[in-house]
């Protein structure tokens, strides 16, 4: 009888098959384990003559070899079409793959660094929607309407609604300060605009500015002018020459264009200045009264004094960065030499 039955295990082990891990567990179990049928013929040993105990013996443990012996096939088969399946497993001993860090956009850091530079000699922050509506982008700011002046803005319009465009300057954020707020007023708003122009080295029709203004009794010209040395100067560096030009603006009277001198050639002339040893950072003048008074503040009693940059422009020139279509190509090879820039 028992003899019957160590045949029919034999067969069984003969016959089994693995193709997963729980079916692996399953010949484990009943072929291996401690509460195996192998494992039950040892215990039957006591049951058995002690004549017969050693021909019994001898083949229970043939019986456990091939048992084992199949296990080790199994384990080699079940692991093979894994493989296939997935590849060979990894070296586990390896170090691990680390993931690079990423940076600060050099626009975002330059943005960061001219709201320090004001912050610190007492400019607060203003923001505003970047949808805008004729009075806050134009008529406050006195462009009449009609006026060749808005043309000169290049502006996006919402179609049906001719009174609603994307904002040309973040002067409109200026506009709602002022109608919000009493003087003293010393605002910073960086921001996103938009104009209708060819993307090329030079210009996008989506790009950064930041405005300042500066409202209170008794603010002149030589405070717009001090501002924006100290500006030029904790921007560039001490060497920094700044230079301004007569100008045209709407909304402020005088109005002057702000160079500095060129970080490149340091005011010898090059390419980058076309010569001149000048380069130019953005617009200023003094708020003209007519916007104050469009803004319900007594320009009688007020002045105050404007001023507008290009944030791509002051990081190109910070940074010697050639063509502005670099900073939304997202090229890695680029973005990377700013990495720790803050
Ligand atoms: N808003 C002007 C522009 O977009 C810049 C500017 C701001 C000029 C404030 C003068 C004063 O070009």
């Amino acid at each position: 009888m028992q003899s019957q039955k160590i045949d029919q295990i034999k067969a069984e082990i003969a016959a089994a098959n693995a193709k997963s891990a729980e079916e692996l567990e399953a010949y484990r179990m009943r072929f291996i384990s401690k509460k195996s049928v192998v494992a039950a013929l040892f215990a039957d040993m006591k049951s058995i003559p002690n004549e017969q105990k050693k021909e019994y013996g001898q083949q229970v443990n043939e019986v456990k070899q091939l048992a084992e012996e199949k296990f080790k096939q199994l384990i080699e088969a079940v692991n093979t079409s894994r493989q296939q399946k997935t590849g060979p497993l990894p070296d586990l001993t390896l170090p691990p793959t680390t993931w690079p860090i990423g940076g600060i956009h050099p626009l975002t850091a330059t943005r960061q660094r001219i709201v320090e530079i004001f912050e610190r000699i007492g400019f607060n922050l203003s923001e505003g929607p970047e949808i805008e509506d004729d009075w806050h982008n134009f008529t406050a700011l006195n462009f009449p309407e009609n006026h060749p002046a808005r043309e000169m803005q290049d502006t996006f319009f919402i179609e049906k609604n001719p009174d609603i465009a994307l904002r040309t300057h973040t002067s409109s954020v200026q506009v709602r300060v002022m109608e919000n707020e009493k003087p003293p007023i010393r605002t910073l708003s960086p921001g996103r605009v938009f104009r209708n122009e060819a993307i090329s080295a030079r210009a996008h029709c989506i790009f950064h500015q930041v405005e300042g203004l500066y409202v209170d009794e008794n603010v002149s010209f030589a405070n717009l002018k001090q501002t924006l040395y100290h500006f030029a100067k904790e921007m560039f560096g001490k060497q920094t020459q700044v230079r301004f030009r007569p100008s045209f603006f709407p909304f402020t009277e005088p109005s002057a264009e702000i160079d500095i001198s060129c970080q490149l050639c340091g005011g010898k002339g090059c390419n980058i200045c076309k010569g001149t040893g000048w380069v130019e950072i953005g617009g200023s003048g003094m708020v003209d009264p007519n916007v104050l008074e469009n803004c319900g503040i007594d320009s009688e009693k007020y002045t105050g004094f404007a001023f507008g940059m290009g944030i791509e422009r002051i990081a190109m020139l910070k940074y010697q960065i050639n063509d502005l279509r670099l900073f939304t190509e997202n090229d890695i090879r680029f973005l990377q030499q700013f990495r720790g820039l803050l």
